[in-house]
């Protein structure tokens, strides 16, 4: 296992580039099942999560090579039907896009159920009733998911989905893409991941139309072919930069961002009293202490991400007054860090879906060891640490080396004082 040891105190300041999307990539690497041909995919993050897929698709049969940093190609036109490797499978959570890929390329499929992080249930339920709808007979065990064409084949139909999923949105456009006729999801995710994914499709030669709105309509077609295609900067990874500059008043250009993505962070920082200066592909963010308390809910985009309820959580701790976090998507996602934030000085109440911060105003928070419990917690110790005096150890990272390319190395070049120790 290993830890960061941080030397807080520092403000950050001067540079970083954000890295493709996590959550994009993840979903395009086993679109490219879907296709008959070599795909060239650009702005990859190299990261665990990307790594365990690339290690599922060379288990399977495709060829997968990074042809240059940042940049995998990747060729799956001579890749058999047949069960991914379970215990990558098992390793994390978008695994689970291999079962609409598969439904789409070969009209059947075979998955083990997906690991990630564990912060909530996490159910599938509704990429189950996507599958259904699409006229798959889903068998789904404790182990696995394996589905077979019905008795009326697969075929296009309009599914509404009881919940804003990304995941079931995702899966049930890549089932779609080849499935004769046209399927109609509504109630659609909205997240620049779920738009990024219809355009790579769509570049393949996928009929999607409406990604980004709450309905998608997907006409099937059939065959796609390859191409080249670049992944959208990473919206948590460009906000988890955002907040740590404002939790350690400093002045960072975050570079390769999106605004528009990130207008949903920036407002909430500018609310803290946070200046925040936009250009085409950057933002600058400058801060001092103290911040302004503020009330947050999370909501599907284009709301609030739930991915950045810990690290807003850590600037409402730095600010005055007490601040409220109402978390909409995953009751259970304050459980992996505010008990951390506390043993080094926060005072944070949870109470159902909200939690109470209540600012420590112009006192620090003391470094001490925290421990990670899942990828966006351990981001949010790393900001606190980074802003408590003294030096903080933040344990199990292996986390957070699942969703955040080179941390070390753009944390340092903004002046943090961080180090990976292995144990
Ligand atoms: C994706 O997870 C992201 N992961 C998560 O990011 C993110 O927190 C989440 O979307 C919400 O934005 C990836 O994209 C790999 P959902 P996903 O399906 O698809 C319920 C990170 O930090 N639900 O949108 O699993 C579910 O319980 C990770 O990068 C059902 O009830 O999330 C939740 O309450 C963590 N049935 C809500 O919907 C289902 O079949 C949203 O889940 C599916 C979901």
């Amino acid at each position: 296992m290993a830890k960061y040891e941080i030397i807080g105190g520092t403000p950050l300041s001067g540079e970083v580039v954000i890295s493709g999307a996590k959550n994009a990539v993840v979903a395009i690497l086993p679109a490219t099942l879907l296709v008959p041909g070599k795909c060239r995919i650009e702005n990859v993050p190299d990261i665990s999560d990307v790594r365990i897929l690339l290690d599922i698709m060379r288990s399977m049969g495709a060829s997968v090579e990074w042809a240059e940093p940042g940049v995998v190609e990747i060729d799956c036109t001579d890749v058999p039907y047949g069960e991914p490797n379970p215990e990558l499978v098992r390793k994390m959570r978008a695994s689970y896009y291999l079962l609409g890929a598969q439904l789409g390329r070969y009209g059947r499929s075979h998955v083990a159920l997906p690991g990630g992080c564990a912060f909530a249930a996490r159910p599938i339920d509704q990429h189950i009733k996507g599958f259904g709808l699409l006229g798959a007979d889903v068998e789904e065990t404790e182990e696995y998911v394996a589905m077979e064409p019905g008795p009326d084949g697969l075929h296009g139909q309009r599914i509404s989905l009881d919940v804003v999923s990304v995941g079931a949105t995702a899966n049930i456009m890549l089932a779609a893409c080849l499935i004769e006729g046209q399927t109609i999801i509504e109630n659609a995710a909205k997240e620049p991941h779920i738009v990024d994914l219809a355009n790579f499709l769509n570049t393949m030669g996928a009929r999607i139309s409406g990604a980004g709105t709450d309905t998608i309509k997907i006409r099937g077609v059939k065959q796609l072919h390859g191409g080249t295609y670049a992944a959208i900067p990473d919206q948590i990874e460009a906000g988890t930069y955002m907040a740590a500059a404002v939790a350690t008043g400093g002045n960072v250009l975050v570079q390769n961002v999106i605004p528009k993505h990130m207008e949903c962070i920036t407002t909430r920082l500018r609310e803290m009293g946070a200046k925040i200066t936009e250009f085409d592909d950057a933002i600058r963010v400058q801060a001092t202490r103290p911040l302004r308390r503020i009330t947050v809910k999370t909501m599907p985009y284009p709301g609030f991400p739930t991915d950045m309820q810990a690290q807003i959580c850590v600037c409402m701790v730095l600010a005055t007054g007490t601040s409220r976090l109402t978390e909409s998507v995953y009751e259970t996602r304050f459980f992996g860090y505010c008990s951390e934030l506390e043993n080094m000085g926060a005072k944070i109440k949870v109470e159902g879906k909200t939690a109470s911060v209540v600012g420590i105003g112009d006192r620090k928070l003391r470094g001490t060891t925290v421990h990670a419990k899942d990828l966006r917690a351990g981001a949010a110790l790393i900001i606190a640490g980074l802003a408590a005096e003294g030096t903080t150890y933040v344990k199990n990272i292996h986390y957070v080396e699942r969703g955040y390319e080179r941390i070390i190395e753009k944390l340092t070049k903004l002046g943090a004082q961080i180090k990976r120790i292995e144990e």
